[in-house]
């Protein structure tokens, strides 16, 4: 461990009460000025500390901490197991994707609180990735079909919405097939990509990536999302370590879909938080060049979308987007 985690555990140890610079760094070894440095970086990743001369650092109750500590305060053991939290990453599924072809378990999670190259659904579609928000992928490896894959995708949205409203207090809805929303403002993003078997029986594994804005970032998200990305918590929100809490809870109810799929009736709360049943919408096709007028008549068990057409064909509908019409 380093200076700065073996600092950080020492004043999560001791949140809310002050502890010298001195005792710090005899405790870890290290000098006073390496502790000043360690507690100036956690404080620029979510951790408010008071340094008062004479009394020392004291962590703030309201930090917004994300580390293996807090994590493992709110996971189940047996997902802790193999959480890997990385201070920054390029894209945790593209991390996670090189660990598992080396082999990697099944529930092995990479988590970061930012990424540089986030993904999007979409070919070349980027995913804001900055601080403020947590971004994990799960190694999966299921053992169906292709087309079931899209389960993984649903039963994620639920597990995001409801800890999303869960820990925030505000109603969380489901854009089919996987966008989360609070206040009419896209608030998570979930990215399934699959390495399929090569006899053709279905998934090698699955790598489910999912990215939550949790706080509006400073001077506000970037002018091109602005109009459709929003923050889990408003500014003045006083959540402690409201990141570990989502992460943790969405990892925890995830598995309890996955791990039950037929004692879970999730796809009937899909349905509860879906923003588009019964909507008018536009079906758009994976590789965005075909967008049809729709009217959305149901969701079916597996989550796919049954819509009727402007020509009254009625069409189901497994992959793609959909946006909905103004009025
Ligand atoms: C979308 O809304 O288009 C999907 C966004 C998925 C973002 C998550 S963040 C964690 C994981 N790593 C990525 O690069 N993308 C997914």
């Amino acid at each position: 461990m380093t200076v700065k985690e073996r600092t950080a555990q020492v004043l999560e140890e001791n949140r809310g009460k002050y502890i010298s610079g001195a005792d710090i760094a005899s405790e870890l070894g290290v000098t006073r000025n390496a502790v000043w440095k360690a507690v100036n970086i956690l404080k620029k990743e979510g951790y408010i500390v008071n340094a008062v001369t004479n009394k020392g650092y004291c962590l703030s109750e309201k930090s917004d901490i994300l580390s293996e500590n807090s994590l493992r305060k709110i996971l189940e053991p047996r997902y802790a197991a193999n959480l890997k939290l990385m201070s920054k990453v390029t894209s945790t599924n593209t991390v996670l994707r090189e660990m598992a072809v080396k082999g990697a378990p099944e529930g092995t999670i990479v988590m970061s609180p930012r990424q540089s190259a986030g993904r999007g659904r979409f070919e070349n579609r980027r995913f804001y990735s900055e601080e403020g928000g947590v971004y994990f992928s799960i190694l999966l490896k299921p053992d169906v079909t292709v087309q079931k894959s899209l389960m993984i995708t649903t039963a994620a949205a639920v597990a995001a919405a409801e800890s999303v409203e869960r820990v925030s207090g505000r109603k969380a809805k489901i854009k089919w097939v996987n966008d989360v929303f609070v206040d009419d403002k896209k608030v998570c993003g979930i990215l399934t990509e699959a390495s399929l078997r090569t006899d053709g029986a279905g998934l090698d594994y699955a790598i489910l990536g999912i990215g939550v804005n949790v706080r509006e970032p400073d001077g506000g998200f970037p002018e091109e999302i602005k109009a459709t990305a929003g923050a889990v918590l408003s500014e003045n929100a006083d959540i402690p370590d409201a990141r570990s809490r989502i992460a943790g809870e969405i990892i925890n109810r995830f598995f309890e879909i996955y791990l039950h799929p037929d004692s879970s009736d999730y796809v009937s709360e899909y349905k509860r938080r879906s923003l588009v049943l019964g909507k008018e919408v536009y079906l758009i096709s994976v590789n965005g060049d075909e967008k049809r007028e729709a009217h959305v008549l149901d969701i079916d068990d597996e989550c796919r979308l049954v819509a009727r057409l402007d020509d009254g064909n009625i069409v189901t509908v497994s992959s793609g987007e959909v946006s909905l019409k103004l009025k």
